[in-house]
């Protein structure tokens, strides 16, 4: 089950944390994996460690925020690869890091760059590659959103959350449009990660049921499922991937 055998699956944000993990994942069930990243030396450094494992992998690098950068790289993997068949947009924490600050202290020019990231970003990939998704009459498109676009949170992570939500609110109305053509379209809302300062895991993880931080193999195994052929009935829903928050 869960055999991504011969699928090409493109990975944004793939050179380290969370990206890395589902890059590494997805290779191990079979699929031709583009490790992506705004970083080239980051994309080439888990690329070597997929070949290494024994998996199938290219790097690539281009700023998921440009979309003439975005068009050209997904059509160039087209040429070279045959196709895309898996889209996963991970891609979301600015790479300077998340500097958290309250809205109130956020000066309007710093607003833009989330949403460039957490939305455009996704919108970017997508049509990029959408087009051959719906010629060849199969796509699977996982967006990876978080918690923080679900429910509101005191930490200084506003415009990120409402650039999240905006993300889940845009991938239902995808799901309903490209459904017929074979394609679905799903998000995963994640809880706090392994990689989250120590101070934030430690107020949200003792209100969750399972008690820990999520690493990165959590969020590879969602992927793995959501991109497999066994979830080919599943789409326009958000699966948290949170530790078992509820609220
Ligand atoms: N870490 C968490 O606790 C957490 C929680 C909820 C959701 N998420 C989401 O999970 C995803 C991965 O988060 P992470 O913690 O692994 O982040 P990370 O910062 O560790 O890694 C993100 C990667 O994306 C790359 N990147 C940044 N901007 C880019 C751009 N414009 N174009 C291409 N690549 C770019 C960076 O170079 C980096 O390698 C993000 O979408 C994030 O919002 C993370």
């Amino acid at each position: 089950m869960f055999d991504l055998s011969g699928r090409v699956a493109l990975v944004t944000g793939a050179g380290q944390g969370v990206g890395a993990g589902i890059a590494k994942t997805l290779a191990r069930r079979g699929a031709i994996v583009v490790v992506s990243d705004l970083y080239e030396e980051r994309a080439l450094a888990v690329a070597q460690e997929i070949q290494t494992a024994g998996g199938e992998t290219v790097a690539s690098a281009f700023d998921v925020t440009d979309p003439d950068a975005v068009r050209g790289e997904v059509h160039r993997l087209e040429r070279s690869l045959g196709r895309i068949d898996v889209l996963v947009n991970n891609a979301g924490i600015p790479a300077s890091g998340m500097q958290l600050r309250s809205f109130r202290d956020m000066d309007p020019s710093e607003w833009r760059r989330f949403v460039d990231l957490n939305l455009f970003g996704v919108l970017h990939c997508v049509h990029a590659a959408l087009g051959g998704m719906c010629a060849r009459g199969f796509g699977r498109i996982v967006t990876i959103s978080s918690e923080a676009g679900r429910v509101g949170m005191p930490f200084g992570v506003s415009l990120y959350g409402a650039a999240k939500a905006a993300a889940v609110g845009f991938t239902r109305h995808l799901a309903m449009e490209v459904g017929p053509s074979g394609v679905t379209a799903n998000c995963l809302s994640l809880g706090p990660m392994d990689n989250i300062p120590a101070p934030i895991a430690d107020a949200i993880v003792g209100q969750l049921p399972l008690r820990r931080v999520g690493k990165p193999e959590d969020v590879g195994a969602a992927v793995a499922y959501l991109a497999s052929d066994e979830a080919g009935w599943i789409t326009g829903q958000v699966l948290p991937v949170n530790g078992g928050a509820a609220t």
